[in-house]
Formats: C-alpha cells, sequence, structure tokens
C-alpha cells in the first residue's frame, strides 16, 4: 500500500490514532518488564497478576484520562471510573499474564472503546466503535473504528477464505479459576480432529486479532470478560469476520461463551456446538488405563500398529 494511502485512513480516524499512541506505550512498558523479569503472584487459582499489569492499566488509566477526560475506563486490575459516561474504555493492560510470567513471548495490550449513548441501561450493551490490540514482542499493531475496517500497522487486513471446518485453524483458551467445572477439554478434543488444529496459544485478545487478519480461522472460549473481548470482536467484525455465542445469537458483552470466525465457517461451528451439547456425534477418547493396555501390549507384541 502507498504511503498516501496509508495517510488517508489514519486521517479518518477519530479515536484510533491518540490509542495507538498510547498502547504502544503500554507495550514498550510490558517489554521491559518482560526483559527484566517479573514476581508473580496468585489472584486465585492459578490466575496470575504481576508488578506489569498493574503499573500498566495505572499508566493506560491515566493516559486515557488525559487525553479523553470524558470518557468512562472498566479495567481488568480494578479501574472503574466514569461508568456512566457515554463512552467506555475496556482496557486489558496484559492479556496473557501466565505467558508473560513465565517469559512466553505472547501478549498484548488491548484497549476498546464503546459508545453508550444516553439512556443505555447499565445491563445492556452499546456499540464498540474503536479498539487497538498492540503485540510489543512482535511489534504489531491491530487497530479498527467502526465502519473503516480493520489494520494491522495501517494496512487494511481482512479474515481469511477458508470455506469449511475440516480447513481450519482454530483457537481456543482455558480459564485460570475454577478449572475443573469447565468443559472445554471435550470441545478442544472434537474440534481437533476435525479441523487442521486448534492453537492454545494463551492471548484470547491476540486469538481475536488473528482471526481479524486471516491467520486464524475460528476462535472461541468460555466465560471471558469484556477486558478480554471488547477490540477484538471489533477487529474481527471491522475484518468481515462474524461474532456470536455458541448458539449464533448475538454475542453481548457479559456473555458466557464466545465465538469468533471468518463468517464462513461460522454456521458449521454453530451446528457443531449444537451436537457437542446433545451429545451427538461425539469421539470417544482413550482413557488412561485403556492406553496404558494397548502399550503393554504393544510390547509384549501384541498387534503393532501406531
Ligand atoms: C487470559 C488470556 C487467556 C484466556 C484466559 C484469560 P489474562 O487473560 O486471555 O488466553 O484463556 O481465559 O483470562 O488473565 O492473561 O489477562
Ligand atoms: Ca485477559
Ligand atoms: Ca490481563
Amino acid at each position: 500500500m502507498s504511503g498516501t494511502a496509508e495517510a488517508s485512513i489514519q486521517s479518518d480516524f477519530v479515536f484510533v490514532p491518540r490509542v495507538a499512541e498510547i498502547a504502544r506505550e503500554a507495550g514498550a512498558r510490558l517489554r521491559e518488564y518482560f526483559v527484566q523479569g517479573v514476581e508473580t503472584e496468585y489472584k486465585g487459582d492459578v490466575d496470575l497478576v504481576t508488578v506489569a499489569d498493574r503499573a500498566v492499566e495505572k499508566l493506560i488509566r491515566g493516559r486515557l484520562g488525559e487525553v479523553f477526560p470524558e470518557h468512562g475506563i472498566y479495567g481488568e486490575e480494578g479501574t472503574r471510573e466514569r461508568l456512566d459516561s457515554e463512552y467506555r474504555w475496556y482496557v486489558d493492560p496484559l492479556d496473557g499474564t501466565t505467558n508473560f510470567a513465565h517469559g512466553f513471548p505472547q501478549f498484548c495490550v488491548s484497549v476498546g472503546l464503546e459508545h453508550r449513548p444516553r439512556g443505555t441501561r447499565p445491563d445492556d450493551d452499546g456499540t464498540l466503535v474503536a479498539g487497538v490490540i498492540y503485540d510489543p514482542m512482535r511489534d504489531e499493531l491491530f487497530t479498527a473504528e467502526r465502519g473503516r475496517g480493520m489494520q494491522v500497522n495501517g494496512k487494511p487486513a481482512r479474515v481469511s477464505r477458508v470455506p469449511q471446518l475440516a480447513e481450519a485453524l482454530l483457537a481456543t483458551g482455558f480459564p485460570s479459576r475454577k478449572r475443573h467445572a469447565s468443559p472445554n477439554i471435550h470441545f478442544y478434543h472434537e474440534f481437533t480432529l476435525r479441523s487442521h488444529g486448534v492453537r492454545r496459544a494463551g492471548s484470547a485478545a491476540l486469538d481475536l486479532a488473528y482471526v481479524a487478519c486471516g491467520r486464524m480461522d475460528g476462535f472461541w472460549e468460555f466465560n471471558l470478560n469484556p477486558w478480554d473481548t471488547a477490540t477484538g470482536i471489533l477487529l474481527v467484525e471491522e475484518a468481515g469476520g462474524r461474532v456470536t455465542d455458541f448458539a449464533g445469537a448475538h454475542y453481548r458483552l457479559a456473555s458466557d461463551e464466545i465465538l469468533a470466525s471468518n463468517g464462513r465457517i461460522h454456521e458449521e461451528l454453530i451446528g457443531f456446538f449444537a451436537d457437542m451439547f446433545a451429545g451427538r456425534n461425539l469421539s470417544p477418547i482413550p482413557t488412561a488405563e485403556e492406553f496404558a493396555r494397548a502399550r503393554k501390549n504393544r510390547e509384549q507384541g501384541v498387534g503393532n500398529s501406531k
């Protein structure tokens, strides 16, 4: 793309240029903490938090407050400011904390803006209008504003054209709280058998950004929060994809289920979720005992196939 075209995209944006600057500053701070290494604390179960999560949320809160003093802010690390405002930012200062804490370089900053016109009831969603996800380790900036498409480092990007699940690369994640209550391992198993594979890379915001720019074809997860999803949803929609719950209903920020895709495989995914919830067409997983028995048989030369 020519420099002139890039400049014209930039000049159409209302929020993105200023938020991109904030996200880049926040990302640079994360990168410094990542290189120097940080102590890890537990918020619960295996829900980790570091000094970086808190410091970077504070930085973003301060910068957003300077640039958009009228806007509300809702952040993962506890920020709740001006929540009755017409505009509200959802901030995840560090999506992928577990990766970050282990030195695994897959994490990002996610900042997304919801427009909540006067009269929007507290439990109702407004409209997601702008958002930025920044991956500081790859220096990749994913941006979108409602009606203006989606960009990676300023260049327009689209969802993939993969037409069916059998050819799709998918992503998912697992909760870090109440892990025993999650059924997701069953979905992971079934989707692995029916697609090119499922990646569990540890940053839901980047998973959504990757669906948006066509690196992945679909993503699902249970029990995410608005700070994890708000920006990514807008990116996927602006890139031509679709975001719903597992039954195909309109996605709500408080939803316990998110299903995002390139749009082309969406109906197939929804049908598959319906089958899974009804216990239809499932593929049994060998138990550990069955596997041990088969291994023993192999060792003793009873049947030789892998
Ligand atoms: C987590 C990541 C992860 C997802 C978890 C989220 P955090 O966010 O997005 O991919 O599987 O459910 O909680 O805690 O690293 O900001
Ligand atoms: Ca998160
Ligand atoms: Ca986080």
